[in-house]
C-alpha cells in the first residue's frame, strides 16, 4: 500500500508557481489574490490563513478581507464589486459556507469571471463541461486528478466512482475524470444511491468528497483499489489539547489494508488545493 504524500505534489505544483511568478514580475506583473470570509467559522478562518500564508511565500500579493457574521448582503456584494475593478487583483475568493442569510449564489455570480480563480461562477462551469481551457478548474477536484497522474495512476478507462455530488468538489471531479483529462468511466454515488457498499467495491478508483467521518470502510473497497480522501472532518478527541482532531471521510487504518494506494487526512488532497488555488491565480495574473 502506497500512502500519497500530498504535500510532496502539492510542492511540485508550488515550485512551477514559482518560476511563472519569476517570468511575470520580470515583465512587471505581480499576481494578487483576495480572500473573502464572512463570520467566524473556525475551519473557514483556518482554510483562510492557511491560503494567505502561502500567498505571502510565493510573493503573490494577498488580501485578506474579514467581514462579521452579520454583515449585510449588500457589504459582500460591495466588497466583490471593488475587487472586480481593482486592476491589483487577479483572483477572488469568498470562503464557503458564508452564514445563512448571505446568498451564496449571488456573491458568486457577481465575481468577474475572469477573476473567479475557485472556478464557481457559472461560465466557469460551463466551461468546465465544454472542457473549454480558457475557464478555470475548481481547485479540489483538479488537486485531486493532479495527485492521481503525479503519483503514476492511469485513470485512463479505469472505473471511478465519486462519493458525493458537491458543486466544490463531486460535480466537477466527475466532469474531470469523465472528460479528456481523465478518460475515466465514472459514477456518482451521493446519499440516496442504493447499494452504495457495491458501487464503491466496482471501483478502481475512489473519491471520497461527502463530509461524513470515516464514512467509507473496508468492505466498500475492492482488493487494489486508489482511493482519494477529499474529507477534512473535526471529531472530539479530547486527548488532543484542541479537543478535536482532523478525519477524512474514509475509514483509513481499515481501508489501507485493502487498497494499492490511498491519501491521508492531514496531508493528502488539503495541501493540493492551496496548490491549485496559487496556479489558478497565476494563470489569471498571465493573462492581464
Ligand atoms: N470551502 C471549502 N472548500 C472551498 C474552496 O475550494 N473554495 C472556497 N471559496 N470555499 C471553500
Amino acid at each position: 500500500m502506497k500512502k500519497i504524500d500530498g504535500k510532496e505534489v502539492a510542492q511540485k505544483v508550488i515550485d512551477e508557481c514559482k518560476s511563472q511568478i519569476a517570468e511575470l514580475k520580470v515583465k512587471g506583473i505581480t499576481p494578487g489574490l483576495a480572500v473573502v470570509l464572512v463570520g467566524e467559522d473556525p475551519a473557514s478562518k483556518v482554510y483562510v490563513g492557511a491560503k494567505a500564508r502561502k500567498c505571502e511565500e510565493l510573493g503573490i500579493y494577498s488580501k485578506k478581507i474579514e467581514l462579521p457574521a452579520d454583515a449585510s448582503q449588500e457589504q459582500v456584494m460591495q466588497v466583490v464589486e471593488d475587487l472586480n475593478n481593482d486592476p491589483a487583483i487577479d483572483g477572488i475568493l469568498v470562503q464557503s459556507p458564508p452564514p445563512p442569510h448571505i446568498d451564496e449564489d449571488a456573491i458568486v455570480r457577481a465575481i468577474n469571471p475572469n477573476k473567479d480563480v475557485d472556478g464557481f461562477h457559472p461560465v466557469n462551469v460551463a466551461k468546465l463541461v465544454l472542457e473549454d481551457p480558457s475557464g478555470f478548474i475548481p481547485c479540489t477536484p483538479h488537486g485531486c486528478l493532479r495527485l492521481l497522474q503525479d503519483t503514476g495512476i492511469e485513470t485512463s478507462g479505469a472505473e471511478a466512482v465519486v462519493i458525493g455530488r458537491s458543486m466544490i468538489v463531486g460535480k466537477p471531479m466527475a466532469l474531470l475524470l469523465m472528460g479528456k483529462l481523465g478518460n475515466a468511466t465514472v459514477t456518482v454515488a451521493h446519499s440516496r444511491t442504493k447499494d452504495l457498499a457495491a458501487v464503491c467495491r466496482r471501483a478502481d478508483i475512489i473519491i471520497a468528497a461527502i463530509g461524513k467521518p470515516e464514512f467509507v470502510t473496508a468492505d466498500m473497497v475492492k482488493d487494489g483499489a486508489v482511493v482519494i480522501d477529499v474529507g477534512i472532518n473535526r471529531v472530539e478527541d479530547s486527548s488532543k489539547k484542541s479537543g478535536y482532531k482532523l478525519v477524512g471521510d474514509v475509514a483509513f487504518d481499515e481501508v489501507a489494508t485493502k487498497c494499492s494506494a490511498i491519501t491521508p487526512v492531514p496531508g493528502g488532497v488539503g495541501p493540493m488545493t492551496i496548490a491549485m488555488l496559487m496556479k489558478n491565480t497565476v494563470i489569471s495574473a498571465s493573462r492581464r
